[in-house]
């Protein structure tokens, strides 16, 4: 298997994961796991705004990819009665783009806005006064004859979500009402998680079984699924279908997941780091090059659990490995001209 191809941390829904989400996605706050702050401040908000018979403020949500950020925007329009509608920051290429989208939006409906810190700076500005006033201006014709028509909305509530919370911009982040992080998930959330979704898709999986792959899914359910999958396939054709510690822990290292649930790619940044750079620090962008990779995975998706478990520090001329990286990937601490500066 091409475990540099077929990344299990990657960021985008793949075909599978988009059929799978649609089984294993918890569609009410009381379904969803862990991520406790988050949901408690949510009903709040939610049942006030009910009660007001008001639609809930705009609410910001930010996160590495995977921790469920998609699955609380379907959520809040479920809870809220309305409907979702779903597009992102880069689809949007022009703020005509928009107008369609806003001028469909029901009283209560979401508007649901994926990687938000992607948008234009001109989509940007027009999205303001349909978030401030339920308003948009639009200009039609040209030249002379060209007229400004304001055009009310529905009050609506946007969901925007994004990976990188400080290249929003001050003014829009302003306009949220609700902005809230979310963080990694504990072992015992992603246990839960995992057992709740093999119930779904009807797998047999004992609790220790749960446990070895919770640990190995870098603080995210996207990735705690994914692993389910590849290891309920293991056992159905290496074994009898049930997933058993021994079974999981088979299947797990024979996908090159390792026992903090690292795979190829976040070992060769580390890797990377030691060989050409002596263990850091090195800059993202030149450390994204080497790899070949684009520096927004690297920042998005790959650095985040690193940093977290960690075993990558940032420092400010870089990124470095910390004394765990060098005990985790069994290497001698490189020995270093003392500091200059
Ligand atoms: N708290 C949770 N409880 C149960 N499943 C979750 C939870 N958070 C995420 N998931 C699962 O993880 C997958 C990825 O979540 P998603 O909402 O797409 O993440 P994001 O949008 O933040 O990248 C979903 O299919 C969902 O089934
Ligand atoms: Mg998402």
């Amino acid at each position: 298997m091409d475990n540099d191809r077929e990344r299990i941390i990657t960021q985008q829904d793949t075909e599978e994961d988009v059929v799978l989400n649609i089984s294993l996605r918890p569609t009410k706050l009381s379904e969803f796991i862990g991520q406790k702050s988050v949901v408690d401040n949510l009903l709040i908000a939610i049942q006030a705004a009910k009660q007001r018979n008001e639609p809930l403020e705009h609410i910001l949500l930010s996160g590495p990819p995977g921790l469920g950020k998609t699955s609380l925007a379907h959520i809040i329009a479920n809870e809220m009665g309305g409907k979702l509608t779903a597009t992102s920051g880069p689809a949007i290429e022009r703020a005509g783009d928009l107008i369609g989208i806003l001028t469909n939006l029901a009283h209560g409906d979401v508007l649901f806005i994926d990687e938000i810190h992607r948008l234009s700076k001109v989509v940007e500005e027009f999205i303001y006064p349909a978030m401030e006033n339920y308003q948009i201006d639009f200009v039609i014709d040209k030249g002379p004859y060209a007229k400004t028509i304001k055009f009310n909305l529905k009050r609506f509530t946007l969901v925007g979500a994004t990976t990188r919370s400080g290249l929003l911009s001050a003014p829009l982040r302003a306009r949220f009402g609700i902005v809230h992080h979310m963080d990694f998930y504990e072992p015992e959330d992603l246990v839960t998680i995992i057992t709740r979704s093999a119930k779904l898709l009807n797998i047999s999986l004992d609790k220790a079984a749960a446990l070895e792959i919770a640990r190995r899914s870098r603080g995210t359910p996207r990735v705690a699924n994914r692993l389910l999958k590849r290891v309920r396939d293991w056992a159905q054709v290496k074994g009898d279908g049930a997933i058993t510690r021994d079974v999981a822990l088979e299947s797990l290292k024979n996908h090159g997941i390792d026992e903090m649930g690292l795979d190829t790619i976040d070992r060769k940044v580390l890797n990377v780091i030691y060989t050409t750079y002596q263990g850091g620090p090195v800059g993202i962008e030149t450390l994204a090059s080497t790899l070949n990779e684009e520096p927004d995975t690297i920042v998005d998706v790959v650095e985040p659990y690193l940093l977290k478990a960690g075993l990558l520090k940032r420092t400010p001329r870089g990124r470095e490995l910390t004394d765990l990286a060098y005990r985790h990937l069994g290497l001698k601490q490189r020995e270093r001209p003392k500091d200059l500066f």
